[in-house]
């Protein structure tokens, strides 16, 4: 099939080189030069596993090429994803200004029959919103029809994801659009979920603040055994047992970061006062979620006696592993902490160091894993990176000053810090 992805960000990149590893026509448009650059030569502009791989094999065998013309794109497709970014605004309401200029663009386009497809996560209604914009350019009603396609996958593992998804949700008033998408998807043979567009715009928001909320969940339960000295991973094993809790994201840790959770935790707040419901739950979600991280800082501030003169060590910057993204990255709010109360900060993280140097020039950034505790008084785990779950504990903590480990995520266990002469301190025990 003919399709177009608008925006190459995660979710449009991700889908882009997928559907033309799958044999579709596929053309990425953008409207930053560089970008496109990079990408014509193979190169992904994003830290993603797997990406640079598809990108340069789908190049060559012709199923792949990038645009900067929403208009080229549009009369190329039968298919026009659109997947741009949509930040939240000062509110949490998600901006969709980039959504409406790319519908705009879009209808003064279509010259045959296109179903456009929001693959955004955008707030109800904005299937009906791109509908109208797309009807003003004066492309008539039976050229096209508009459809709500929401994204599940994940950063770090997003070409995986989205190869291999649970559900594929279509949200859809035309059977003839909705059958169209089927098709397209039909090789990846997964379950469909057929239903009206506002359902299929609340799934991802309802999917991702669930998800939050379960994350919140078992951190809130981890204050709770900190206190009794139980221990949250063994509860979380009992509790995640039950199949109709499920194991996944039980994972007690610094808290949930990242440019999806967040944003969408905070959208759905919005959306619900919108329709005149107050979302207590999901916003007692996030309320434990802005403390989770502080109350581990607290405990380590008491362990320390102050952070003032003292020197910490940070193993992992990225808001979560195999990704270079620290947008709502915990390592921010760490930082932001430690400098203000006069400690000194050491780093290190694989790949998203440079990223967090634009914002924390001040942070002493280390190129080999092993420098970060040179002189520390404390060694914190924030990113459970693989690699630093089989570091040599023995040797980070024979230059410090201190052996104090704070680790973050349960990526050690006490047995293990013990044997190498550190006090170990996690969450939830
Ligand atoms: C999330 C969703 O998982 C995807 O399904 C969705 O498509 C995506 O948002 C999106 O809307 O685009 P992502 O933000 O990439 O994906 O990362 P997650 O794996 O969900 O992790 C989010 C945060 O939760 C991270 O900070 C992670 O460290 C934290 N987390 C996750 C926990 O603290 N505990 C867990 O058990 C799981």
């Amino acid at each position: 099939m003919k399709v177009t992805v608008v925006g190459t960000g995660y979710v449009g990149l991700v889908t882009g080189v997928v559907l033309a590893d799958m044999g579709n026509d596929v053309v990425c448009v953008d409207n930053d030069p560089e970008k496109l650059d990079k990408l014509r030569n193979g190169v992904s502009p994003i830290f993603e596993l797997g990406v640079d791989e598809l990108l340069r094999s789908t190049i060559a065998d012709g199923f792949f090429r990038v645009s900067d013309s929403i208009g080229d794109g549009t009369k190329h497709a039968d298919i026009v994803f659109i997947a741009v970014g949509t930040p939240p605004g000062p509110d949490g309401t998600p901006d969709v200004t980039a959504v409406k200029a790319v519908a705009k663009e879009i209808g003064r386009n279509i010259d045959h029959y296109t179903v456009v497809v929001n693959k955004s996560t955008v707030p109800v209604g904005t299937v009906d919103m791109v509908t109208k914009i797309i009807l003003e350019q004066g492309c008539p009603q039976d050229m096209f029809d508009v459809v709500s396609n929401p994204e599940f996958l994940r950063e770090g593992t997003a070409v995986w994801d989205t190869k291999n998804p649970d559900r594929i949700v279509i949200g859809s008033r035309s059977p003839q659009a909705a059958s169209k998408l089927q098709e397209l998807y039909s090789p990846l043979e997964k379950p469909t979920i057929l239903t009206d567009p506002y359902s299929a715009e609340l799934i991802k928001y309802a999917s991702n603040s669930f998800l939050a909320i379960k994350i919140s969940f078992i951190n809130a339960i981890s204050r709770i055994c900190e206190e009794y000295g139980a221990n949250v991973q063994d509860v979380a094993k009992g509790v995640g047992s039950d199949t109709r809790i499920g194991n996944k994201f039980l994972q007690a840790g610094l808290g949930w970061g990242g440019s999806c959770l967040p944003k969408d935790v905070a959208g759905l707040i919005k959306i619900a006062e919108q329709s005149g419901y107050d979302f207590a739950l999901l916003k007692a979600a996030d309320e434990i979620n802005n403390d989770q991280t502080h109350h581990f800082l607290r405990r380590m501030e008491k362990r320390l006696g102050g952070f003032s003169g003292k020197t910490v060590a940070l193993l992992g910057l990225a808001f979560k592993p195999n990704t270079d993204d620290i947008r709502d990255a915990k390592s921010l709010v760490m930082i932001e902490k430690l400098l203000a109360a006069g400690a000194k900060v050491q780093a290190f993280d694989p790949v998203a160091t440079d990223n967090v140097r634009a914002v924390w020039p001040q942070v002493d950034y280390k190129d080999h894993i092993y420098d970060v505790t040179d002189g520390a008084d404390a060694l914190v785990l924030v990113t459970e990176w693989n690699e630093f779950k089989s570091l040599d504990l023995n040797r980070l903590g024979a230059c410090m000053k201190q052996k104090v480990l704070f680790d973050g995520r349960r990526c050690y266990t006490k047995a293990n810090a013990d044997r190498a002469g550190f006090e170990y301190f996690t969450i939830g025990s």
